[in-house]
C-alpha cells in the first residue's frame, strides 16, 4: 500500500523546530512510517507513479516534514541499473568535512519548498557523518558531491533550517566563484 504523505510547507512553523533525538528501539510503527517515506520518494522519481499520485520529485525527507519531531531522514538514490538505494539516518553528527565547497548549479530544491527559488547554497564536498541506523546502531559514513548536499540539507531541517535560509537575500550568487559547482 502506498502512502501519500502531506509533506509540510515553508510556511509551516513546525519546520523551524529544532527536531528531539531519536530513542531507541524504534517501534514498529514508526518503523513502517519510515518505511513508507522511502518509498514515497522511490515513487516521486519514477514518473509513471509521480504522475499517479501528484507527487514532486524528491531524493530526501526528514521526518520533521511530515510533523514528526524526531532527528532522523530518508534518502532514496536511482542507481545507474534504475534499482533504488535507502539511507536511513537518525541523531546524525557531521565529524569532519572537506574545506572544500560546492553547490548545485540548477539549485537545490525541497519537498517544503513548493517554488523555484535561485541561488547558491554552499556545502562541503566531503563529509563524514556518524549516525544510527533504524536498530539503534552506530555507523560511520564517508558522503561526497551530491550525496553529501543532501546529508546537509537534510540535517539542515533537523535544526529547523531551509536551503532557502542559506541563499544570501540581495545577491543569490555571491562568492560563487569560491565554490565549485556540481
Ligand atoms: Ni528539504
Amino acid at each position: 500500500m502506498f502512502k501519500n504523505f502531506k509533506i509540510l510547507d515553508e510556511k509551516d512553523k513546525r519546520l523551524r523546530k529544532i527536531s528531539k533525538d531519536v530513542v531507541f528501539p524504534i517501534s514498529k510503527d514508526n518503523k513502517k512510517t519510515i518505511e513508507d517515506t522511502m518509498q514515497y520518494l522511490k515513487y516521486s522519481q519514477i514518473e509513471k507513479y509521480a504522475k499517479k499520485y501528484n507527487l514532486r520529485a524528491g531524493w530526501g525527507m526528514s521526518a520533521i516534514q511530515i510533523g514528526i519531531d524526531q532527528r532522523w531522514f530518508v534518502i532514496v538514490e536511482e542507481q545507474e541499473d534504475g534499482s533504488f538505494k535507502n539511507y536511513f539516518f537518525a541523531n546524525p553528527k557531521i565529524i569532519s568535512n572537506s574545506e572544500e565547497k560546492i553547490y548545485v548549479e540548477q539549485g537545490e530544491g525541497c519537498l517544503s519548498v513548493n517554488r523555484n527559488v535561485k541561488g547558491i547554497v554552499p556545502r562541503y564536498a566531503r563529509i563524514t557523518v556518524e549516525a544510527y541506523d533504524m536498530e539503534g546502531k552506530k555507523f560511520n559514513m564517508r558522503l561526497r558531491e551530491d550525496l553529501a548536499v543532501c546529508v546537509q540539507h537534510e540535517i539542515d531541517h533537523l535544526n529547523g533550517i531551509l536551503f532557502i535560509d542559506r541563499i544570501d537575500k540581495k545577491n543569490p550568487y555571491k562568492d560563487m566563484d569560491l565554490y565549485r559547482a556540481i
